[in-house]
């Protein structure tokens, strides 16, 4: 059986690919305690010893505001272990499914932005996942690089869980309306991963036609603002007004990009997958909660 080594362990995205893996693939989940990402030096030997057929990294330095203060743990994490493990995968032939992020643009396009268009992060994370990409590509690993967005789920820390928890003892909201993206549940990230995992094994690795960056985001657009009305309509909570405010009104250390849409029909040609509408994910996040 193909030996799948999951890097990370209790984050939102691999949190959900355990879930649609395990059973069906002999997973590897390597948390801290076997592969910690800021110890570089000691990532090769933990891979060698591993000797996977795949190896998918959702891991990374995700704390976006605390990253423009904890700059050299962001650039460790999402930069050099990056690189140590695209070396490890180029050297080997080990195919690498890794995750990226709409943060690597500035947000001032008004068309949603092309795997081909320039990357411009305005922040530390941005920059360190940014940098962790051309680290793959430099390393000639056989890799995909599949840039996500505005990451939910009913697990760990996220807007979702923050409107619902809020939701308990608030019956007014103000959040932010003028930044647009596309928010992905880590049900559909996880689903959409496993049959881009079922490719590569069943044919023993990517085509280099394969190999590069991918949008890969739920369809659709909205705002952090109509995103936290729709999660309060598809969970059922009416109580609650949420009103409508400006990035201005809410600053945060990290500036965020004001636009992040992706267009993501290069996966759907490359690979003939795609993500569901952010709407209906966000439905099956939603029955997910309610099922307890
Ligand atoms: N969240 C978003 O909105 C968003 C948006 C765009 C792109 N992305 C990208 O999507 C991917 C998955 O994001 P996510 O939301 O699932 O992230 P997450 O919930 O914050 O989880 C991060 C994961 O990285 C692991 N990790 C952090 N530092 C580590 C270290 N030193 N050694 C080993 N593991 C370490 C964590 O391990 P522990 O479980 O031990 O803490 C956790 O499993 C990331 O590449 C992220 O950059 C996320």
């Amino acid at each position: 059986m193909d030996k799948i080594l999951l890097i990370g362990q209790h984050g939102q995205v691999t949190t959900y690919l355990q879930r649609a893996l395990v059973g069906d693939y002999h997973v590897e989940v390597a948390g801290r305690a076997q592969l910690d990402l800021s110890n570089v030096d000691a990532i090769s030997g933990a891979l060698e010893a591993s000797k996977p057929s795949l190896i998918i990294n959702p891991a990374a330095y995700t704390a976006v505001d605390l990253a423009e203060q904890e700059q050299e743990a962001a650039f460790t994490i999402n930069r050099d272990a990056v690189a140590a493990i695209a070396k490890y995968c180029a050297n080997t032939n080990t195919p690498l499914i890794h995750f990226s992020t709409d943060y690597v643009f500035a947000g001032d396009a008004n068309t949603p932005y092309l795997e081909t268009d320039s990357p411009a992060p305005t922040g530390v994370y941005g920059q360190s996942k940014l940098e962790g990409e051309q680290a793959i590509i430099a390393s000639g690993a056989p890799a995909i690089i599949l840039r996500t967005a505005w990451v939910y789920s009913n697990h760990g820390k996220n807007f979702y869980k923050t409107m619902l928890a809020l939701a308990q003892t608030r019956d007014q909201l103000s959040v932010v309306a003028d930044q647009v993206g596309a928010p992905t549940y880590a049900g559909s990230i996880a689903d959409a991963t496993k049959i881009l995992a079922e490719a590569i094994l069943s044919r023993g690795g990517l085509m280099p036609a394969q190999v590069g960056i991918y949008h890969f985001c739920c369809q659709g657009q909205t705002s952090w603002c109509d995103f936290a009305r729709a999660i309060f309509v598809e969970n059922e909570v009416s109580k609650i007004r949420v009103t409508g405010i400006t990035t201005d009104e809410y600053p945060t250390p990290a500036k965020r990009p004001a636009y992040s849409v992706m267009n993501v029909d290069k996966l759907t040609a490359t690979f003939g997958v795609s993500l569901p509408h952010w709407g209906t994910a966000l439905a099956h996040c939603a029955a997910e909660t309610k099922a307890g």
